[in-house]
């Protein structure tokens, strides 16, 4: 097992554990739970069956706390239970089992379950603790981390939200056994932004590995990769949760993939995964970045992504399930664009890559670069 400090200079430091066995987790997650009256699990109810849920589920059922009570609560996955409406459901569901303020929220689940819940627990009672035991590659090296939380609205995601950090995050690297590949890699293409942005051991690792190698999910490389990419996660948010500085910088390829996103109606089944949505936002980046600064980074980051399966370019099926022509697309992208992440003077704030370990902000109105970069995805 490794375990990492968070933030460890700080009142709300916590420890992360990073296992895929649960032999001597067990005693150290008992010690948190003894100051709570109830703990309360809220568990992903697509992977209730799966062995390791049962695995991490059975740990806290084989606990014989005398002054603690256990209880779990399944959750429908997917972005329509991060909801208000979800939140007054299960504000009503705890009164009625009388959880009160000296409690402890676990989520137990992907990123959907572990923002609703880092959300529900920062505002139940005007807050209660949080752990996180998030279940997929995205959760575990990105959205457990860090400490923000969301509900969307019925026509935004992440409208509402809050930071709130846990008191201990389990990666237990055994869920991964159940993920799908093309999950496996979405998740990946976090890691592989992150590795970006500093140097360290990450990006170096990344170019010894293939697709095989991560989709392999080989217990020793996973943890080896998580603890790194979470340290390097773990440095841009530290001391700049609400993103006024350092932190800014995790939203490399973002701008150019959000707008992806949205327009994938948030009722429907996605085209495209977060993560493959920042692998081409990657490359708008790159492209922007190699033009401004001069340098030529992209053709390595684009076959670093290929090697992993990630996309590079827009697929026509994306323009069809759209009905939209190639222009019309490039059209709506650079609007939603525009209107992202506003910076002073309502100009857009992008981070683009100096080089590759030297992210920047760079400040723009011009329109017709944002498209130029968009441009190069097909
Ligand atoms: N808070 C943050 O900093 C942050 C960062 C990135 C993304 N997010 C949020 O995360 C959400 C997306 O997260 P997500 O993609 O994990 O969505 P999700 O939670 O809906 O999970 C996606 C699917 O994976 C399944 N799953 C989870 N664990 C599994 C496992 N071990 N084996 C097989 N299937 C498994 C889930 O049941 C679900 O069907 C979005 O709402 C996004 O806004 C938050």
């Amino acid at each position: 097992m490794n375990i990492i400090q968070a933030y460890p200079n700080n009142s709300y430091s916590y420890p992360i554990y990073i296992c895929s066995e649960l032999e001597y987790l067990k005693c150290e997650v008992q010690k948190h739970l003894t100051k709570f009256s109830k703990v309360v699990l809220f568990v992903d109810s697509y992977i209730e069956e799966f062995k390791s849920t049962d695995e991490i589920l059975s740990m806290f059922k084989s606990y014989n706390l005398q002054d603690t009570e256990v209880i779990i609560r399944r959750l429908k996955p997917g972005k329509q239970s991060k909801s208000l409406q979800t939140i007054e459901k299960l504000a009503q569901w705890l009164l009625k089992k009388n959880v009160q303020r000296d409690s402890l929220f676990i989520s137990l689940g992907g990123g959907v379950i572990g923002d609703l819940i880092g959300f529900l627990s920062s505002i139940y009672f005007r807050g209660v603790s949080l752990a996180h035991i998030p279940s997929n590659l995205l959760s575990m090296t990105d959205s457990a981390i860090g400490g923000k939380t969301a509900v969307n609205t019925s026509c935004h995601v992440n409208t509402l939200g809050t930071y709130k950090h846990p008191i201990f995050t389990i990666i237990f690297t055994r869920f991964l056994e159940s993920l799908p590949e093309r999950d496996i890699l979405a998740g990946f293409a976090e890691i592989l932004k992150v590795s970006l942005l500093k140097k360290g051991d990450l990006l170096e690792k990344i170019r010894s590995l293939d697709k095989e190698k991560i989709i392999a999910k080989k217990t020793t490389l996973m943890e080896e990769i998580l603890s790194l990419s979470i340290s390097y996660k773990l440095h841009f948010t530290e001391n700049d949760i609400s993103e006024k500085n350092k932190r800014l910088f995790l939203n490399l390829g973002h701008t150019f993939g959000h707008a992806i996103e949205s327009l994938q109606d948030l009722k429907t089944e996605e085209y495209y995964r977060h993560g493959e949505a920042v692998s081409l936002g990657l490359i708008s980046c790159l492209y922007l970045s190699d033009k401004l600064y001069h340098t030529k980074n992209i053709s390595s980051v684009r076959n670093l992504l290929k090697t992993f399966g990630l996309p590079t370019k827009i697929q026509n099926d994306y323009l069809k399930k759209l009905k939209l022509s190639k222009e019309e697309l490039l059209k709506k992208l650079t609007e939603i664009a525009m209107k992202d992440k506003k910076g002073k003077k309502n100009r857009l704030n992008l981070v683009l890559l100096k080089d590759i370990y030297s992210p920047v902000i760079y400040i723009t109105d011009d329109q017709k670069i944002i498209e130029q970069a968009f441009e190069k995805l097909f």
